[in-house]
């Protein structure tokens, strides 16, 4: 299966970054992995016009439970399918913890982007502290079983907290254990289809270090924050 490079941007993105960011993509060519951006809510319906007609996929980076209401401030998966998009990232660590979101919201907004016809790329992974005392795949195990619904269709993400943001990547036995783990827990869940569901590695995922994490067992592509705000170099971890 083709390997999907995930660009989630954050809070970053006005209109003329937004723009910079797109554009280069549209020349990028035939490229062996998928590409997918996840602007800020304020650029997806502009960067789906942007990348209309291109093989670049457009996503949101969070969604509400519900379709509609009074939610102040809220964005639902069905006007973020309306502004262009096809994916989601759902249950992010800065959603986690900056937001309070548990493994049940994570999962009621699993089945939200599910019903609204978005492919949610559910996000799940330990803290440095609870590596450290070695309660790494008990922790993923328990976002897993709380955060995927049982029908769930979709991609995982496995994003070490200690690994966002700060330079400090996963070493590849890292990576090959937690994904092999993951693996083993989707298909004992969800049978055959557990089998083929991507798993995403994010965490300072770069030009530099992307081939040797893109060839690690079970790795089905990457999430990129810092590096998917640069086309170039998030076009050089797609050819990597
Ligand atoms: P990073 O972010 O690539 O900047 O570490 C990854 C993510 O949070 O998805």
């Amino acid at each position: 299966m083709r390997q999907l490079i995930a660009g989630n941007w954050k809070m970053f993105g006005l209109t003329a970054e937004a723009v910079a960011i797109a554009t280069p993509l549209l020349e990028a060519g035939a490229l062996t992995r998928d590409l997918l951006v996840c602007p800020p809510a304020t650029q997806i319906a502009l960067v789906s016009r942007l990348l209309a007609g291109s093989p670049v996929a457009v996503g949101g980076q969070d969604c509400h439970t519900e379709t509609h209401g009074a939610h102040t401030g809220d964005i639902s998966a069905p006007m973020l399918r309306d502004a262009g998009a096809s994916y989601v990232i759902l249950g992010h660590s800065e959603r986690r913890q900056n937001h309070g979101e548990t493994d049940s919201l994570v999962r009621a907004k699993t089945l939200a982007a599910v019903a609204a016809g978005l492919t949610p790329i559910v996000c799940v992974g330990e803290s440095a502290e609870e590596r450290q005392a070695g309660w790494e795949t008990a922790v993923v195990g328990k976002q897993l079983n709380g955060s995927l619904p049982d029908d769930f269709a979709g991609i995982v993400a496995y994003e070490p907290v200690w690994a966002i943001g700060t330079g400090r990547t996963a070493t590849e036995g890292d990576v090959a254990a937690m994904h092999l783990f993951i693996r083993q827990a989707l298909v004992r869940r969800f049978g055959p289809a557990g089998e083929a569901m991507p798993i995403l590695y994010g965490g300072s995922v770069r030009p530099s270090n992307a081939a040797s994490l893109l060839a690690v067992p079970h790795v089905g592509g990457a999430l990129v924050g810092g590096a998917s705000l640069k086309a170039s170099d998030f076009l050089d971890i797609a050819r990597a």
